[in-house]
């Protein structure tokens, strides 16, 4: 472990997995009642990717782990800690973070898993800064990964067109020659919890107040509500994040928010006044992978929206929790 704190950090590595099973809004319209006009006018979603059984949350996220620390040049033993943001880790323990350690083969390294739901990722980025700026780590593996089609009610039109599985993952290193994070700003409001939540079947342990009624073991989610919370959210922790770096939001490159929905995206764009080709978009090929959308964006958004050294990328986040975050990187 390096001793003496550092200033700076850089993303080394990216890395990404989707698996190769594509699931179209016409196979959707063959198992609910919808349409690929339905489902692409309201969500800007396309297509999806869905796991086969061996592609586990697990799996997924070493094949995008494999991949960031390749790119980094780093080995698995050069790492000083790895956190997982999922909310589909393949046990409640060992944690996901743990399984995919073993299979790198980071024995000895720190690995805890980190949940905010969808914006976990960010989450994750923002723990993993604290540990590079004071020197406590050097070399720290974010990976979000996520198989949401085994907790997606197949039958359910209003939640089963949004999701998709995927993982991602970087690699952050400390490098005094570059600033990185710039300004977070991050959140959690608990009483709403119950807008969007996944409920844990196996709790039925003796609690002092009821719980709100049990709900299956899927996804269920207040939509409407959602959105404009989303939307309110996302502009707000993006403005205070920029504040806090004392940078204005035309000096930014680019924006890589949480891609759960074209209509969510295009309203904190507007609601922002940023321009829309300066947004990265990549939800109408994956849908809502919740954790795993962010480094999937980030591994794809560098080559698409031509990122150079130095340019201003703002990342932005929202989900169950109700939970938000954001972060400016110098890129
Ligand atoms: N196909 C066809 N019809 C549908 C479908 C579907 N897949 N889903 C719902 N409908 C129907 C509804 O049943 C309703 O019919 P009714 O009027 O007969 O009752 C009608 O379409 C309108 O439904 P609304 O809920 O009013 O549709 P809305 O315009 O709100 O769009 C949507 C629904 C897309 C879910 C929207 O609310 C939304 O985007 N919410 C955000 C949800 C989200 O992205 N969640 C992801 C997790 S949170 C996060 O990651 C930020």
């Amino acid at each position: 472990m390096p001793s003496q704190p550092k200033s700076g950090l850089q993303i080394t590595g990216t890395g990404i997995y989707l698996p190769s099973h594509v699931l179209t809004n016409q196979d959707l319209e063959k198992l609910v009642d919808t349409s690929d006009e339905w489902i692409f006018s309201r969500t800007g979603i396309r297509e999806r990717r869905i796991a086969s059984e061996t592609e586990t949350s697990t799996w997924m996220g070493v094949q995008a782990a494999q991949q960031a620390l390749t790119q980094a040049k780093i080995q698995a033993a050069d790492l000083d800690l790895i956190l997982v943001a999922t909310v589909t880790p393949d046990s409640f323990f060992p944690s996901a973070a743990c399984r995919i350690s073993a299979e790198l083969g980071a024995t000895g390294c720190p690995a805890f898993d980190l949940q905010a739901a969808c914006s976990g990722f960010v989450y994750g980025m923002i723990v993993a800064e604290q540990f590079l700026r004071t020197g406590a780590a050097r070399n720290v593996l974010i990976v979000g990964t996520e198989r949401l089609s085994s907790v997606v009610d197949w039958r359910d039109r209003n939640t089963c067109v949004l999701f998709g599985d995927g993982a991602g993952a970087i690699v952050l290193r400390q490098n005094e020659a570059s600033r990185g994070i710039l300004a977070f700003d991050w959140g959690a409001d608990g009483a709403s919890a119950d807008l969007l939540h996944l409920h844990n079947p196996q709790s039925r342990g003796l609690a002092t107040k009821p719980p709100a009624p049990l709900a299956p073991d899927c996804i269920v989610m207040a939509g409407k509500e959602i959105f404009k919370q989303a939307v309110n959210a996302m502009a707000d922790s993006a403005l205070r994040t920029l504040q806090k770096a004392g940078v204005n939001l035309s000096d930014v490159r680019c924006v890589i928010s949480h891609q759960a929905n074209i209509r969510i995206i295009d309203a904190l764009v507007d609601k922002l006044k940023f321009p829309r080709e300066r947004c990265f978009v990549n939800v109408h090929k994956y849908g809502n992978m919740s954790a795993a959308c962010i480094p999937v964006a980030l591994h794809e958004a560098g080559p698409e929206m031509k990122l150079q050294k130095g340019d201003k990328v703002l990342l932005v986040a929202f989900g169950g929790g109700l939970t938000w975050a954001s972060a400016l990187l110098e890129w």
